[in-house]
């Protein structure tokens, strides 16, 4: 009898559960060993809520190649369910009016005293929310094999000065120094740390947030742009359009000694089953240990066409939010909970810095923006701010000045 009954409730309970199922479609492009394996967790919380998860994922680092995808699909009147959209492209977005309010959820669950307002503005559109935060990157840090500094007498650097002290140790012993993956994101993602080594938090807000055209024609800005290109003699021939886990790999491997990169490098290490302080260490990017550039991933949610889709969509916005998806899914990534409160003893030593200067910076007014990874401008802007970058890491040819102008120029576009 009672092995009976809890048959059929477990029969009725399916026939619920059935019945409120949708297919969540989510775009996102985390394809690399560690993204992979902190994604995999989204989808598994979402199946555990009785959802189907379909998988958009579009390869590419940095998601210019999903937000192409994304693009196609909206204008063909068929946007998935969530889309990895960040900063301020979800205003862009929220102004072509496809975005769906979860204001509900996020009313319920109380995200206005979870999410710190630098976060909470972002995600929403005219009061509303629209999108739901995933975690905080931070940009400025470099990686570093140990064991080939070992060898090459040298020490992991804090000062610009002593990085190229470090490069040239390695070169001197035959070993490559810096692991680039030439892509125009990852151009940025480079110049964005040199040049806040170089001219310091202010400098960056009134170039990089405030688009200021005297910062952007500054000798600060040359010598930001003579120091980046300082790097390329300790890169390999082949680094044109390589990938950044590619690059990260590199370093693993023992091929490249250090990697400027965000965080989301660290979840490579950790999936290829390395231990942070000794097998890699991670260390602010050189003059930059006071500041924290961040990059917040976020989802934001289409406007849909039934109601079994709206309650995967809010269904998919609460499991992001959830301490237990906040805490799985960023141990996963390299990245931090974005949501208060959060317990971090089972982050690592590079998890917990990084959770630790988040605050320190905020209250000092050093937490910036990464205008290399969508946070600081408008995306028309970013793309030529990355055009004038890469052309000058490219064109052996082109001088300082010459960049700089072509940033003055880039700021203009809208
Ligand atoms: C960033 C994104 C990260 C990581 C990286 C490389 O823009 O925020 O989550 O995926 O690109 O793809």
């Amino acid at each position: 009898m009672q092995a009976l009954r809890i048959t059929l409730c477990a029969a009725t309970m399916a026939v619920a559960f059935a019945a409120n199922a949708a297919e969540v479609e989510v775009l996102h492009w985390w394809t690399s060993g560690g993204e992979a394996k902190a994604a995999a967790e989204l989808k598994k919380m979402l199946e555990a809520k009785g959802h189907k998860w379909k998988d958009f994922a579009v390869a590419g680092g940095a998601g210019e190649n999903a937000m192409t995808a994304l693009k196609t699909r909206v204008v063909s009147g068929n946007p998935p369910t969530a889309a990895q959209i960040k900063g301020p492209a979800i205003q862009e977005w929220g102004e072509e009016g496809v975005l769906a309010s979860i204001d509900d959820v996020a009313k319920k669950e109380n995200w206005d005293k979870l999410l710190p307002p630098v976060v909470s503005n972002v995600m929403k559109y005219k009061g509303s929310y629209v999108a739901v935060p995933v975690n905080v990157h931070r940009v400025n840090w470099l990686w570093v094999n140990p064991e080939l500094l070992k060898k090459a007498n040298a020490k992991a650097p804090t000062t610009i000065d002593e990085f190229f002290a470090t490069a040239e140790a390695l070169k001197k012993a035959g070993i490559q120094a810096v692991a680039y993956g030439g892509q125009p994101w990852q151009d940025a993602t480079v110049f964005e740390a040199i040049a806040l080594g170089v001219g310091g938090p202010d400098f960056y807000k009134k170039a990089f947030i405030q688009l200021d055209a005297n910062a952007l024609k500054s000798p600060t800005m040359v010598k930001s742009l003579e120091t980046y290109k300082r790097i390329k003699p300790y890169t390999d021939k082949n680094s044109a359009g390589r990938e950044w886990n590619l690059a990260t790999a590199m370093v693993i491997n023992g091929k490249a000694a250090m990697q400027f990169m965000g965080d989301w490098a660290k979840g490579e290490f950790l999936a290829a089953g390395k231990v942070p302080g000794k097998d890699f260490l991670c260390v602010p990017a050189p003059g930059t240990a006071n500041d924290y550039t961040f990059n917040i991933d976020s989802f934001a949610m289409f406007k849909l066409p039934n109601k079994d889709a709206e309650k995967g969509e809010k269904d998919f916005a609460s499991a992001v939010m959830s301490t237990q998806f906040q805490e799985v899914f960023n141990l996963n990534k390299g990245s931090i909970p974005v949501r208060a409160g959060m317990d971090m003893s089972k982050f690592d030593s590079c998890g917990q810095q990084s959770a630790k200067d988040f605050q320190t910076t905020s209250k000092k007014g050093t937490l910036l923006p990464s205008f290399a990874h969508g946070m600081a401008m408008h995306s028309a802007t970013q793309g030529a701010y990355y055009d004038a970058i890469s052309q000058f890491w490219n064109d052996d040819k082109m001088t300082a000045k010459q960049a700089a102008d072509k940033l003055v120029a880039a700021a203009k576009v809208q």
